[in-house]
């Protein structure tokens, strides 16, 4: 298939496009570089011996976004493009409304004026909220959004649903992902965040790399096994080969469907720590600090409906992800600028 991959050069996005050309699609990217490098891309081309057509354009500049549908005629897209800071989020809400819900929704006219309705959406488990059930199934009812960044994603699932609803000649799937993290085995590719990272893994590889002296783990209070916070980590290059599962099923059948792609299995703040020590034989000092403010319990998904209707599973464990997250980053202490 033809394939769009929206922000293909942001972190998931890459280590999809890797995926998609190994199962033998035709793949463009667009994206505007605000949250990555191109070389990443070049990375990737060097992986998978194959171009990677790129376009650098905003999803909200719609003569460029008419230009590159026009011209290509896809047969699906893959829209990973938006922004995904919790915390920037509640500081710039209106940046996040503007870039994920404009930008998509120039994306969705202008996919559907050129006639390819076929889309995969990242959609996350924060829409969740505080989680009814645990596991978390997809017929968990969305829940109390915690943040900006939760409720676009929460906002664009319903845009969706609305207009494949209006429209059946759509195929949507909303993909709701649990905790990405890992890299590419090659360690050529992988997590690059701007600044201090917010997010669990990237904190811990830079403490063991020597950019920052020690991680913060916010709360060992909650009611888990070791009192730290609980989530499904999901290697990145499994939740990449789910994009490909999905393009396998996504051809003549209109509708639109909801996954989970997770693990299944919930690992402590703790746990993860101790895993990459272990694997990695490297030392995280760390120190407990309060709660970080919106943060929930426990997380996990059950994973069982990817696995019926798509037969797809994750494969890596929780020592892989630690192992190939470090492999990136040791690697690559400035991330791309190495
Ligand atoms: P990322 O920031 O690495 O990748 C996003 C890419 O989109 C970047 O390359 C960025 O430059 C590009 N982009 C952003 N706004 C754009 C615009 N208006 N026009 C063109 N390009 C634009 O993030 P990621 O971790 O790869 O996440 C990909 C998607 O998955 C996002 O939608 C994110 O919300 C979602 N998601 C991520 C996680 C996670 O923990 N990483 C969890 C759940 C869902
Ligand atoms: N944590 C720390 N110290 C840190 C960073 C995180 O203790 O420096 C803890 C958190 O309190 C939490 C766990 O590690 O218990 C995971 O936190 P992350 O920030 O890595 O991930 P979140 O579960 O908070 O959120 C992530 C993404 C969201 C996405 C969600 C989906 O940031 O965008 O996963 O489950 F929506």
């Amino acid at each position: 298939m033809k394939i769009l991959v929206t922000g293909g050069a942001g972190y998931i996005g890459s280590h999809t496009v890797i995926e998609l050309q190994a199962a033998g699609h035709e793949v463009v990217v667009v994206d505007n570089l605000v949250n990555s490098n191109l070389t990443a891309l070049k990375r990737v081309e060097q992986i998978s011996g194959k171009a990677v057509p790129f376009l650098e354009a905003d999803l909200r500049d719609r003569a460029a976004m008419e230009r590159v549908c026009g011209s290509y005629c896809f047969d699906c897209c893959v829209h990973f493009a938006g922004f995904k800071s919790v915390g920037e989020s509640v500081s710039q809400p209106w940046k996040y409304y503007d870039n994920n819900i404009t930008g998509t929704l120039v994306l969705l006219d202008v996919l559907g004026k050129t006639g390819c309705k076929n889309l995969i959406f990242s959609s996350s488990a924060a829409v969740y909220g505080e989680p009814e059930i645990i596991p978390v199934t997809e017929e968990c009812p969305r829940g109390q959004c915690a943040n900006p960044y939760a409720q676009s994603k929460f906002m664009l699932e319903q845009i969706m649903m609305d207009l494949q609803k209006a429209d059946p000649e759509w195929n949507m799937v909303l993909l709701r992902y649990f905790n990405p993290i890992g890299a590419h085995k090659s360690g050529m590719i992988g997590e690059d965040p701007r600044g201090v990272p917010n997010n669990l893994m990237p904190y811990i590889t830079q403490v063991a790399v020597g950019k920052l002296e020690k991680l913060s783990i916010f709360g060992d209070d909650y009611d888990t096994l070791d009192g730290t916070g609980v989530r499904d980590y999901i290697h990145v290059v499994d939740l990449a080969k789910g994009h490909v599962k999905v393009l396998d099923s996504i051809e003549g059948q209109c509708g639109l469907e909801i996954f989970n792609l997770g693990t299944g299995v919930g690992y402590s703040v703790l746990d993860v720590v101790k895993s990459f020590e272990k694997v990695n034989d490297v030392k995280i000092a760390y120190e407990i600090k309060e709660r970080r403010a919106g943060d929930i319990a426990v997380c996990y998904s059950d994973p069982g409906k990817a696995q019926r209707v798509l037969g797809w599973k994750a494969e890596y464990g929780i020592e892989d992800m630690c192992r190939d997250s470090w492999n990136w980053q040791k690697n690559h202490p400035n991330g791309f600028k190495d």
